[in-house]
Formats: C-alpha cells, sequence, structure tokens
C-alpha cells in the first residue's frame, strides 16, 4: 500500500504523519515548494505543525504527478477553497480503483457545493464509490500527541468504506463509519461558522449560558439545513455534527473560534486574518451558508448574524442584541412542522 496526502497544513500533515508512523509509505504533497524541502531535510512540518518528528517513510514533494504515482489511495486535506484547482491538477494521474479520501470541511461560495458536489465534477471518470469524506472532533495537534480521538468514515460503499477506516485505524485513532455523506459533511462545514458565534459572544464577555444556548441552537439551524440538503437528522447526533461542534465551539485550538474571540473583542476581520498564516474555514462558509439558507429559505438567525458581522461589519454587541430579542416560539418548532426528523424515503 502506498499512500498520497495532497496538502500539508495541519490537518494534511498530522493525517500524513501518523500513517507513516503505522509504517505506511506515505508521499506528501506540499503547496509551497520551499516547505516541501524544509520537511526533507529536517523532518518536520515548521511551518503549519512544528515539534512533530516525521518519519523517514514519509517524502514530501511540490511535483503532484509524482506524489500521486503507485498511490493506492489518495488522500486530500487541502483547504475546501483549493480543493477545485488542487483536483483540477490531478486529472488523468490517479487510477480509476483508487479510493480517495477528502478530508476538506467547507461549502463552495457561489455554488453552494460540498466536497462530494464537486468531486465527481472534478474525477467525472472515477467511480463515485470510491469517494469517501472523513470528519468528526480532531485539533491537528491533538492527533500529533496521540490523544484519543474518534471520527467518522463517510461513503456510500461498505467495502470501500471499510478499507478507509482500516487504514487510518491506530491505537488512538477511532475511525466509525457512516453512510450519511451529506449529513457528515454539512456537519464539518456549519460547525466553523457556529465556532466563530461562540467565539463573538465569549469575546463580549458573556459567559456559559450564552454559549450553550448558542451551540443548541446553532445545532437546529444544522439539522435544518442539512435535511434540506438530503442529510439523516440522526448524523448531527453524532462525531460529525454534534461532536465537531462541541469541540470546536469550546476548544481552545479552534481557529475559527479564535477568530470569532477576536471579532468580540472589537478587531477588524483584517486585522485578525493579517494575524494568521493557517485557514478558518468558518469565514468563507459563512457566505456560503448565507447564500444557501436564502436559496432555501431558511431560517438561520445565527449564521445570519456571523454573516453580517464579517461581511456587513455590523457590531458584535448589536447582533447578539437583536439574536436577544427574536421572536419566540415552539423549540423545535420548523424541524416538527416540516418532518425534518424523518428518516427518507
Ligand atoms: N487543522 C485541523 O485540526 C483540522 C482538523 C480537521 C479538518 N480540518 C480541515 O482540513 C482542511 C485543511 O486544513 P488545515 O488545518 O490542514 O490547513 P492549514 O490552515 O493548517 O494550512 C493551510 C494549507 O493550505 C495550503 N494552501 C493554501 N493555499 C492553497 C492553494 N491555493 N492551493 C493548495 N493549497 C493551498 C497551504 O499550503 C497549507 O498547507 C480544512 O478544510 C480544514 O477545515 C482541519
Amino acid at each position: 500500500m502506498s499512500i498520497a496526502v495532497l496538502g500539508a497544513g495541519s490537518w494534511g500533515t498530522a493525517l500524513a504523519r501518523m500513517l507513516a508512523r503505522k509504517g505506511l509509505p506515505v508521499n506528501l504533497w506540499v503547496y509551497e515548494e520551499e516547505l516541501a524541502q524544509i520537511i526533507n531535510d529536517t523532518h518536520v512540518n515548521s511551518w503549519y505543525l512544528d515539534g512533530y518528528e516525521i518519519p523517514d517513510n514519509l517524502t514530501a514533494s511540490n511535483d503532484i504527478a509524482a506524489v500521486l504515482k503507485d498511490a493506492t489511495m489518495v488522500v486530500s486535506v487541502t483547504p475546501s477553497h483549493a480543493v477545485r484547482p488542487v483536483w483540477g491538477q490531478c486529472a488523468g494521474l490517479i487510477p480509476p480503483d483508487v479510493p480517495i479520501v477528502c478530508c476538506s470541511k467547507g461549502i463552495e461560495i457561489g455554488t453552494g457545493k460540498l466536497m462530494s458536489d464537486i468531486l465527481p465534477e472534478c474525477f467525472p471518470e472515477h467511480p463515485t464509490h470510491l469517494f469517501t469524506y472523513l470528519s468528526g472532533p480532531s485539533f491537528a495537534k491533538e492527533v500529533a500527541e496521540e490523544h484519543p480521538t474518534a471520527v467518522v468514515i463517510a461513503g456510500v460503499n461498505d467495502e470501500v468504506v471499510a478499507k478507509v477506516q482500516h487504514t487510518f485505524r491506530t491505537p488512538f485513532f477511532m475511525t466509525f463509519t457512516n453512510h450519511d455523506v451529506r449529513g457528515v459533511e454539512t456537519g464539518g462545514a456549519l460547525k466553523n461558522v457556529l465556532a466563530i458565534g461562540t467565539g463573538i459572544v465569549e469575546g463580549l464577555g458573556f459567559g456559559h449560558n450564552t454559549r450553550a444556548a448558542l451551540i443548541t441552537r446553532g445545532l437546529y439551524e444544522m439539522i435544518k439545513l442539512g435535511r434540506t440538503l438530503g442529510a439523516d437528522a440522526i448524523t448531527f447526533a453524532g462525531l460529525a455534527g454534534m461532536g465537531d461542534l462541541v469541540l470546536t465551539c469550546t476548544g481552545g485550538l479552534s481557529r475559527n473560534r479564535q477568530v470569532g474571540l477576536a471579532l468580540g473583542e472589537g478587531k477588524t476581520l483584517q486585522e485578525i486574518l493579517d494575524q494568521m498564516n493557517m485557514v478558518a474555514e468558518g469565514v468563507k462558509t459563512a457566505k456560503a451558508v448565507h447564500e444557501l439558507m436564502l436559496k432555501h429559505k431558511i431560517n438561520a438567525p445565527i449564521c445570519h448574524a456571523v454573516y453580517q458581522i464579517i461581511y456587513e461589519n455590523k457590531p458584535p454587541a448589536e447582533a447578539v442584541k437583536e439574536l436577544s430579542s427574536m421572536e419566540l416560539n415552539e423549540e423545535l418548532g420548523a424541524i416538527q412542522e416540516k418532518q425534518l426528523l424523518q428518516p427518507e424515503g
């Protein structure tokens, strides 16, 4: 077996290193040529995951064709806005029997497409049952530290999903399976927007009541959008839903929460982003989610408020005041009315 990992940010590096430590040969595609050299010379990715030694059986390269050559599994871990250009470079380089594991979390601005919509568009000849999606509560640094971690592998084909599950399984990395690709993907994307929201209320000085309210009402918005996009409601009670939502909305390592904290404390988005070399997916996803909510006429006041704060310079305190004074009705009314909790079919 030989694994190609595309993307050497913190998550790509943590996963590639974990697979290499398992003894698998890993080739890591690095966007920045200089960083590929640094990783090969020093055996550390000092730009995105400093302090964690990378084993000899992991080779870094900026040459995507060389990385994909002879790969028996491809693991894609770029930020979601980079998937189209990166997958575009892979055209014709991945044989039709190779599973592709997508680990990016996000929704495309302008199209509202999930990664599971974009993947078949970029690889039209590739059998779709070979596409799988890895998601769940997992900070890269804690995976590098080998803290017990549980994630979910979503896909439609049992055999393919099981193969990916066993490839990633380690004594500390638990890989559950799930057939609900839409649910797993919607959860992974929306939690980043909601983490910005929880950061904002914390930055404004509000406490645990406010945070718990936002997480729970945010989950309701996640279920409403997810069900509209074809997800099963029960998925949101799982690792890619509630699990990742709790992690990202409360964890100190969450970049999206940090963006929110700084916004709540009065910094501008530009000031915040200028100080980050990493990607906070929620900033872009907030726009994509806003577009989707408008398109499907879904009432999602928290996602809407995050969008207004980021893209319309609405003062955070004003947005929270408006949210707190909204008209109140049946707690889970929209879901019950539209029978959104019923399984498909
Ligand atoms: N960091 C985590 O703990 C974590 C955990 C789970 C999922 N994810 C998801 O994994 C994906 C990657 O996140 P990350 O944290 O590894 O990224 P990161 O912020 O650590 O690094 C950004 C990466 O994007 C690359 N990049 C920037 N512009 C690019 C372009 N135009 N084309 C190709 N590559 C480009 C950079 O080289 C770098 O490797 C995201 O979708 C994120 O939501 C991250």
